[in-house]
C-alpha cells in the first residue's frame, strides 16, 4: 500500500518539478548512547515519496525520463546478527518499484554524474522541493485517508479505554500507560506526538508532558494523544472529570467549548478560509464567557482587542498528515503563517480544499501566567471581571479536539 501511494506521489512531484533532478537521502539512526539508538522515524517527505519506513536509504528522481533510482543500505553479517536482515537489491527493486537499484555507497557518485546533465537540481532543502511537497501533502489521497482513519480508530479506542480507567488516586502516567498499551496492541508502532495527560491545573498547560501528578476527586483530566500508522498521525483531545461527575462550573465551561467546536466544524468546507473557522470559535468562546459573567462587552469588540487570547491562546487547529502539525502550502500573497494580530498564531492560514485533513480543537484555559499578568489585568480591566476570573485560577483547562476531512459540501469528522 505504501509503495503504491509513493509511486503516485513521485509522479505528481515529477510533474511539478519537471525540468530538473530531484534527490534526497532518508533519515538514519540517531545514537542515544553506546549501542542504543533513539526509536527510528523516517523523514516525512522521504516517506511520502518512497514508502520506506526504514533507515539508510536514498533516491534520485529524473522527471524527464521518469526514472526512479533507489539506493539501499549495504548491511553486513554483524548487522544481520544484531539487527536483522533487510531486502537485498533484487527484492528492494521489486518491493519499492525502483527502475534502477544501487547500494547507498553509490549515491554520491551517481548524484555527481547525473547533476552535470541538468541545469536544475532539487535537494530536499530547496524551496521548490519544499513548496511542491507542501502543496501535494496538503491534499490526501483515498489510500492516505484509509491510513489516517486507521490511526484515528486506534486512538479513539485508546481514549475510550483510558477514560474508563481514570479514577481518583491514580497517577497521570498510569492513565498514559493504558492509552499507549491500547495503541501498541492495535498495531500502532509509534505515537504521533508525546501523550499529554494533565489533571487539575496541568490541564491548562498546552503541551504538558510530565504526566506525573496524582488524579484528585473533583478535578478535570485532559488527554491529548494520538497514534501514528505508517507515518500518518491522528490527534485527539478529550477532557472529563476524574470522578465521572461534572461540577456545574466545569460543565458550564465544557458546554461553551463544545458549542465552539460544533459551530467551527459546521463551518468547515472546501473554499472556506481556516482563519474564518478560527474566528467562529473565538467569538463563540467570548460569547460563552460573557454569558457566564467572566467578560462584559460586545464579542466582536472583545475579539478585536484580543481578549480571546487570554483564555484561548492557540489557533482552532492545524493540518494533519505525516506530521501531526502537518506541512501547509504558504498563501501566495503572504510571507508567513502569522495572522496579522498581536499574539495570535494560526498554523494554517489559507482556504480549505477537498480532502485536506485538519484538526478542530477549541479550548478554554485558566492559565495563571496569562491571567495574573499585571499588564493584562490593567489593559482589560474594563471588560474582564477579574474578581470572577480569580475563582477559576485552579480550574485548569478544557480542550476538545477531533480530526476532520474537508469535503466539497462540508466535512467528515472521523474520530471517536
Ligand atoms: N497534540 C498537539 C496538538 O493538538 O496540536
Ligand atoms: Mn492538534
Ligand atoms: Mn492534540
Amino acid at each position: 500500500m505504501l509503495s503504491k501511494i509513493a509511486r503516485e506521489n513521485r509522479r505528481n512531484l515529477c510533474e511539478k518539478l519537471a525540468n530538473g533532478l530531484i534527490f534526497s537521502a532518508g533519515n538514519n539512526y540517531v545514537r542515544r548512547n553506546s549501542d542504543v539508538d533513539y526509536p527510528f522515524r523516517q523523514d516525512s517527505n522521504f516517506l511520502y515519496l518512497t514508502g520506506i519506513e526504514a533507515p539508510g536509504y536514498a533516491f534520485i528522481l529524473i522527471p524527464k525520463t521518469n526514472e526512479y533510482l533507489l539506493f539501499i543500505p549495504k548491511i553486513n553479517t554483524h548487522h544481520r546478527v544484531w539487527i536483522g536482515n533487510i531486502p537485498d537489491l533484487a527484492e528492494s527493486k521489486k518491493i519499492y518499484g525502483a527502475d534502477k537499484i544501487f547500494y547507498f555507497d553509490e549515491y554520491e557518485k551517481q548524484l555527481h554524474l547525473l547533476s552535470k546533465k541538468f541545469d536544475k537540481t532539487f535537494s530536499p532543502q530547496s524551496p521548490e522541493f519544499l513548496s511542491a511537497l507542501s502543496e501535494l501533502r496538503f491534499v490526501k489521497s483515498k489510500e492516505e485517508l484509509k491510513l489516517m482513519k486507521e490511526a484515528a480508530r486506534i486512538s479513539s479506542k485508546a481514549h475510550l479505554v483510558a477514560r474508563k480507567y481514570a479514577r481518583p488516586g491514580l497517577f497521570e502516567y498510569q492513565v498514559q500507560a493504558q492509552l499507549e498499551k491500547v495503541m501498541l496492541e492495535e498495531g500502532a508502532r509509534l505515537l504521533a506526538y508525546p501523550s499529554i495527560v494533565g489533571t487539575g491545573k496541568n490541564s491548562a498547560v498546552l503541551h504538558y508532558h510530565a504526566n506525573s501528578s496524582k488524579l484528585q476527586k473533583g478535578e478535570l483530566l485532559l488527554i491529548d494523544a494520538g497514534a501514528e500508522v505508517h507515518g500518518y498521525a491522528s490527534d485527539i483531545t478529550r477532557t472529563f472529570p476524574v470522578s465521572g461527575q461534572w461540577t456545574t462550573k466545569q460543565k458550564d465551561i465544557y458546554d461553551v467549548v463544545q458549542n465552539a467546536q460544533k459551530k467551527s466544524i459546521s463551518s468547515v468546507r472546501s473554499g472556506v478560509k481556516f482563519r474564518d473557522v478560527h474566528k467562529i470559535s473565538a467569538l463563540t468562546i467570548l460569547e460563552g464567557l460573557t454569558s457566564l459573567g467572566l467578560l462584559k462587552g460586545r464579542s466582536d469588540e472583545l475579539l478585536e482587542r484580543g481578549v480571546d487570547r487570554l483564555f484561548y491562546p492557540h489557533g482552532i487547529g492545524h493540518a494533519l498528515g505525516l506530521d501531526v502539525h502537518d506541512v501547509v502550502p504558504l498563501p501566495k500573497n503572504s510571507e508567513s503563517h502569522k495572522i496579522k494580530k498581536p499574539g495570535s498564531l494560526l498554523r494554517l492560514d489559507r482556504a480549505l480544499v477537498e480532502n485536506a485533513v485538519v484538526t478542530v480543537e477549541p479550548g478554554i484555559y485558566f492559565i495563571p501566567a496569562l491571567l495574573q499578568d499585571p499588564s493584562k489585568r490593567k489593559k482589560y480591566q474594563d471588560c474582564v471581571q477579574w474578581n470572577k476570573v480569580d475563582k477559576y485560577l485552579n480550574f485548569g483547562g478544557i480542550r476538545i479536539e477531533d480530526d476532520v476531512i474537508v469535503t466539497k459540501a462540508g466535512s467528515d469528522v472521523y474520530t471517536l
